[in-house]
């Protein structure tokens, strides 16, 4: 057992730059069941942008718009629309994660700072990743407020129910044409991540789209970045529309753990959020595919839930339609039984029955 040279304790934050981050935290809340513990904008001294801190189990979200048009924050929603900004990481000791990383060829976001109020001290220091995208390094040893120095405890008098989830189960890149190795290499050489799995486009294609996928992950396995790149099929990759749609690379989505999907995906439909759909041929096939499991077959096919297995035990995942306006980010819910896989089998499955629908229209 070689010994962990990059030590992360799992995901601190993600931080989305929006729009309007008003607004965008009542759908977190309506819709995701998220609840709003923190705040930081000119009425706490900052004048230049606003952020709302919302949690569910340990997932932490911030949303963060600009005050002005001439920002950072505004030049990057004009470009890439809604999005993820910062996959933040929880480390013991910020200086030397962003040191080491800075040493081993990451390129600086920003220096360590520190920062304090009554509650104690956070360290941040952040290096860029792909695209416009950083990850920060959160030390919070000494720390014990509600989020971070310099935000205000806010809660509202909204009830809106939990939809269960735990942790950020994993966070996808997508890249451009041929640079899915070099950042899978990045993360193993930066931040001394092992790869976990690999997929080519004879894995996740069918006919007309594909994509390539590898999975990096730390030590402990608390984070699992796939990283994707689009490949070439007889129609447009899924990864080259985000990449046009959000001006280059970036984080595609955020899975969510929950251990009852179920009642998870019935409670986010009662709050309108719309799921990629699923085709009921798809139930047809299931048991022959995954075996017996636990879940009502019926249930699953109600609830439009995908189900895979690998050679640990089986999952339980489905995608969101986009959130942003434009199609890029969604988000994925995953309940795991077993399975530590991503659910290969059902790109095979969902593709293929999607297009089994199409031939039967006629229009594929
Ligand atoms: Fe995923």
């Amino acid at each position: 057992m070689s010994q962990d040279t990059f030590p992360i304790n799992g995901t601190d934050y993600v931080e989305f730059y929006v729009g309007n981050a008003n607004q965008a935290a009542l759908y977190y809340q309506a819709g995701l069941g998220f609840k709003l513990i923190a705040y930081r904008g000119p009425e706490t001294g900052v004048r230049d942008r606003v952020s709302y801190v919302l949690k569910q189990g340990k997932i932490v979200f911030v949303l963060t718009s600009a005050l002005n048009s001439d920002h950072e924050i505004s030049r990057h929603v004009a470009k890439h629309g809604d999005g993820v900004k910062d996959i933040a990481l929880w480390v013991d000791d910020a200086h030397y994660a962003f040191e080491t990383a800075v040493a081993r060829g990451a390129e600086v976001a920003y220096e360590p700072y520190t920062i304090e109020d009554e509650h104690g001290r956070v360290t941040l220091a952040g290096i860029k990743t792909y695209g416009d995208t950083i990850h920060s390094f959160v030390e919070r040893k000494d720390y014990h407020g509600t989020f971070m120095p310099g935000f205000i405890d806010k809660t509202n008098n909204r009830n809106d129910p939990s939809c269960g989830f735990k942790v950020i189960d994993h966070c996808v890149g997508n890249v451009g044409w041929g640079e899915m190795n070099k950042w899978a290499e990045f993360y193993q050489k930066v931040m001394g991540f092992e790869l976990l799995i690999t997929f080519d486009d004879k894995d996740i294609s069918t006919k007309y789209t594909a994509l390539m996928s590898k999975v990096v992950t730390n030590s402990n396995r608390y984070i699992k970045f796939p990283i994707n790149e689009p490949a070439k099929g007889l129609k447009k990759s899924q990864i080259e529309e985000y990449l046009d749609f959000y001006n280059g690379p970036g984080c595609q989505h955020i899975a969510l753990l929950t251990d009852d999907i179920i009642s998870t995906i019935r409670q986010m439909r009662k709050n309108g959020i719309e799921f990629l759909y699923v085709p009921d041929t798809y139930y047809d096939t299931v048991e022959a595919r995954v075996g017996k499991i636990d879940e009502d077959i019926e249930t699953l096919k109600e609830l439009n839930i995908l189900v895979d297995r690998d050679n640990e035990g089986y999952l339980l995942q489905l995608f969101t339609k986009p959130v942003m306006s434009r199609p890029t980010v969604f988000f994925e819910i995953i309940q795991r039984k077993g399975a530590e896989s991503f659910g290969k089998g059902n790109f095979q499955a969902l593709f293929e029955s999607i297009e089994r629908e199409q031939a039967l229209r006629g229009t594929l």
